[in-house]
């Protein structure tokens, strides 16, 4: 077989560890793969390279994806589903494996489902939100360059006599903010899911304080939306930019949260938003032993044609799920786990 693979959406550590994982168990298979560049464009603009030993030995340990990544996937509609099969078909693919998140998993579906293309989709994100798997490679890399920089955070600051707030990615989903903040030490942990408010965040500092404490640490998931109950600041909802894939572009509501707190409790307060420092650099070894898991399985689905799956990680098992699973609202922290999260804070 000749076998297609790309990586579309928001980088995240880990993506090179898959592409690694499926090409060795591929070539064990006696298969030919073809990588297709900057996710679903490459399908549709007929850019690709082929992966070869030389191509892939090492990238293991690497950071990014060497196959690029862009947003744009058939699901947008347009020629594109057309464009992308000529071009699977002028290189004589039999099957694609599609790493990805919300949006490449979609491009996947509608390439399957309309046009029955032959696909596995292997998840990814540092959000963790993708529905169909309760955990996404690049996860565990990003809650640890979050965790490590609320560590680093918790000494200037105890330093200053400061509150730091700290905002890190994850969209509407708190995964990595929940995390983080409990394994950071944080004080208060904001998440886009828990409608907690500015002035119930700096009561919990003002308390701090008055029980002889002298800095805090906020964690501030990017989703967040700014409640004020007294009126005092006004609510601001982070959802209203989209970017040019139709996802809104977050980022920056830390600032709203840190003058509010600084109002509200007298105290200093600073900014820090770790922004795409979340996706870069190496994988952790969890997020290696995962990916090559996830890519395992993947190129031994597609070995056996059984397409139209997503490998998963469902309780303690890696399996295939039907790749529909992958539709609907992401997939966002419960309920039943914000007094979980409200037991770390204080
Ligand atoms: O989905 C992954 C993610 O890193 C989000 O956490 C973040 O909001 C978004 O992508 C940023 O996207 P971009 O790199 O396009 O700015």
């Amino acid at each position: 077989m000749k076998i297609g693979i790309l990586t579309g959406g928001g980088d995240c550590p880990g993506l090179n560890a898959v592409i690694s994982s499926v090409a060795r168990r591929s070539w064990d298979h006696g298969h030919e793969l073809i990588g297709f560049k900057y996710g679903w464009r490459g399908v549709i603009e007929d850019d690709s390279i082929p992966l070869t030993r030389d191509v892939v030995r090492g990238i293991m340990r690497e950071g990014g994806t060497i196959l690029r990544s862009s947003g744009d996937n058939p699901a947008h509609g347009g020629d594109r589903p057309e464009r992308a099969l000529a071009t699977l078909k002028k290189h004589q693919v039999d099957a694609l494996i599609v790493i990805g998140g919300e949006g490449t998993m979609k491009g996947a579906l509608t390439m399957h489902r309309d046009h029955g293309l032959a696909v596995v989709g292997v998840p990814k994100t540092i959000d963790n939100d993708l529905p169909g798997t309760e955990l996404t490679v690049g996860f565990d890399s990003a809650l640890a360059i979050a965790t490590e920089a609320l560590d680093r955070l918790a000494t200037t600051a105890e330093s200053h006599d400061r509150v730091m707030v700290c905002e890190v990615m994850g969209r509407t989903a708190g995964w990595l903010a929940m995390y983080a903040g409990i394994a950071g030490g944080a004080d208060v942990i904001l998440l886009p899911e828990m409608d907690m408010s500015v002035e119930e965040a700096s009561e919990i500092v003002t308390r701090r304080h008055g029980q002889g404490r002298d800095s805090s640490l906020i964690v501030v998931g990017e989703g967040y939306n700014l409640r004020s109950t007294t009126g005092l600041f006004d609510d601001v909802n982070v959802e209203h930019e989209l970017d040019a894939y139709g996802f809104p572009r977050l980022g920056g509501i830390s600032n709203h949260v840190a003058h509010a707190v600084e109002q509200l409790t007298g105290f200093e307060t600073r900014v820090t938003i770790l922004g795409h420092v979340q996706r870069g650099g190496p994988p952790t070894a969890r997020d290696r032993a995962l990916a090559s898991r996830f890519g395992f399985l993947a190129a031994d689905l597609v070995h056996e044609g059984n397409f139209g799956q997503l490998v998963a990680q469902v309780g303690r098992d890696v399996l295939p799920v039907p790749l529909e699973q992958t539709e609907g609202d992401a997939r966002v922290i419960p309920e039943d786990v914000f007094e979980f999260v409200r037991s770390f804070m204080g």
